[in-house]
């Protein structure tokens, strides 16, 4: 009995230093700032999941795109040079999963509420169960907020955006939203925007406001216009193949790490583009107009339209379920 505790207690401290020596790695790439809701989420998980699994699993950050920009991290993704991203609901059709662009319909998501309830119901959960057939397991979604537009001239009607070259993501339905307000879409990688702004290859874009703070693109923009038409969230993705393949207790104490980290993520979101908008305001480099709920009207008549136009891409029963759910979140 002595001897076979021993060994047991010899078997522990060997395991324990073989982790240790060779912990599993997690490589977590995205193209943000560290100083960003997504950013400061992945630092969150990265404490958190160390500290559960007692260092056996070892997570290193890469933001910034300082790694892959983001095409190319969801093809090293599926190839296993990187375990974890957390690309924004946008980037998943050149993926073929198409209808993660749902999120990206004008208005769909009237408020934070309206987006819990769809990522925490079952809606969530069948759009994440869909990235499996591509090797990829959906841990969860991060939100971060809603969208304004920025160019260097003011946007406030529709008609303000005739021929105007508006950098996107590489979404089908941003690329239809643009052209409903008269622009001239371009699809350009997060690491880009700066640059392409400050050369004249776009004139403006849309993003939300700690993405345009800590890209400087405030810096590159007369205008900013507060019109939240829209919304950048994220699905948090993992190689399926490298996460089965995890001791089940170690996947566990991630599983759990992963859930506190979301609420952290979901919980500082809206206070993280709170601020940068201030911070935005303060900087005096870009002026910041909010619109009218006059103006805001003939956003959505001109938006709108984009729902039906993307039905037979997204699904019409996807779209009408998103609409439904927001409905009851605000109490309709
Ligand atoms: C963008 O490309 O504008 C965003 O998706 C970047 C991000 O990850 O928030």
């Amino acid at each position: 009995m002595k001897l076979q505790s021993l060994l047991f207690a010899a078997a522990t401290v060997f395991a324990a230093s073989a982790y240790a020596q060779n912990p599993i790695v997690i490589k977590f790439s995205h193209v943000v700032a560290a100083d960003t809701p997504k950013g400061k989420g992945a630092q969150k998980f990265k404490e958190l999941a160390e500290a559960a699994t007692k260092g056996r699993v070892k997570i290193e950050l890469y933001p910034n795109s300082q790694l892959y920009k983001d095409k190319e991290e969801l093809e090293a993704l599926q190839l296993g040079s990187v375990q974890m991203l957390a690309p924004s609901l946008s980037k998943f059709g050149p993926l073929g999963v198409k209808e993660f662009e749902v999120y990206d319909l004008p208005y769909i998501l009237p408020s934070k509420a309206a987006l819990a309830r769809v990522n925490e119901g079952p809606v969530g959960k069948a759009l994440l169960k869909k990235l499996e057939s591509k090797g990829i397991v959906g841990l969860a979604f991060w939100d971060n907020g809603f969208k304004e537009m920025t160019a260097n001239k003011p946007l406030r009607k529709p008609a303000d955006f005739k021929g105007t070259k508006m950098r996107i993501q590489s979404s089908k339905v941003l690329d239809a939203q643009m052209r409903a307000l008269g622009a001239n879409p371009q699809v350009l990688a997060f690491s880009e925007v700066y640059q392409a702004m400050q050369t004249g290859v776009v004139d403006g874009s849309e993003n939300t406001p700690s993405n345009i703070y800590t890209q400087k693109v405030h810096e590159v923009q007369k205008h900013l216009t507060v019109s939240d038409h829209g919304y950048i969230g994220y699905a948090v993705i993992v190689n399926k193949k490298f996460w089965d393949a995890l001791p089940a207790d170690v996947r566990t104490s991630l599983d759990g790490a992963m859930k506190e980290a979301t609420r952290y993520a979901n919980d500082i979101a809206q206070k993280e583009n709170d601020a940068a908008l201030e911070a935005i305001r303060k900087s005096g480099k870009t002026e910041v107009y909010t619109l009218t709920p006059q103006e805001k009207a003939a956003w959505r008549d001109a938006l709108l339209p984009v729902q039906k136009t993307m039905e037979e891409r997204i699904g019409k029963e996807l779209i009408a379920t998103f609409n439904k759910e927001a409905a009851a979140a605000e109490g309709k």
